[in-house]
């Protein structure tokens, strides 16, 4: 999808449970989640597609160092505000303007199936890493045709890297609803 449209989508993003996590059993399931896989900190983290920069503010109260990386400056003015300790670049996930082997996970929810070249862009992600840093993906298969399988996710990441795990995500909890279409998290320590 267009920048464009990313950034007519930022003004009300955050009404849907899992972008704006403002309903309390959301939030806490989203951090428990987040807070078991990722290592501990102090830890340095790119959200990459970062958005309005929800799961930024979630891992800054968790005490992480987060940089936030979007296309949409719609996007990232808001996440500018809601979490103003972490530090926000205007730039493309495809080729992310971000130091190379310095952070301790990649996270990423919900922007891989975006890339035109998923397999190029996450070699990409995958060289901002230190090396034993973690990736953490969150992506779905959606009812409505969009995303990518777990399966093909999958495939993405064990073309460069050598430990996958898929973690399906269906519990209503994550979403503010009841789904029936595929959702997960991957996540791959090496
Ligand atoms: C579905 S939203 C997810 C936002 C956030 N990760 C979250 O889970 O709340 C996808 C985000 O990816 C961003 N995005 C899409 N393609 C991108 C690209 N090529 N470079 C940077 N950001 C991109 C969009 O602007 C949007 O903020």
């Amino acid at each position: 999808m267009a920048r464009e449209i990313w950034d007519r989508e930022a003004a009300s993003f955050d009404l849907e449970a899992d972008h704006g996590l403002t309903d309390a059993c959301t939030r806490a399931a989203w951090r428990g989640l987040l807070l078991e896989v990722l290592p501990a900190t102090p830890a340095r983290v790119a959200d990459l597609g970062c958005g309005t920069g929800t799961l930024t503010r979630l891992l800054i109260d968790g005490g992480y160092a987060v940089d936030g990386l979007d296309f949409s400056p719609e996007m990232i003015s808001r996440a500018r505000a809601k979490a103003p300790e972490a530090t926000f670049t205007v730039g493309d996930a495809a080729d992310p303007p971000l130091e190379l082997d310095v952070y301790d996970v990649v996270l990423s929810r919900h922007v891989l199936w975006t890339m035109p070249d998923p397999m190029a862009a996450f070699a990409r992600w995958v060289d901002l890493l230190k090396p034993h840093g973690v990736v953490v993906l969150i992506e779905g298969r959606w009812g409505t045709g969009a995303g990518l399988t777990a399966r093909e996710a999958e495939r993405v990441v064990r073309a460069i890297r050598t430990e996958v795990e898929v973690r399906p995500l269906p519990d209503a909890v994550y979403w503010g609803k009841e789904i029936r279409d595929e959702r997960y998290l991957l996540i791959s320590k090496a």
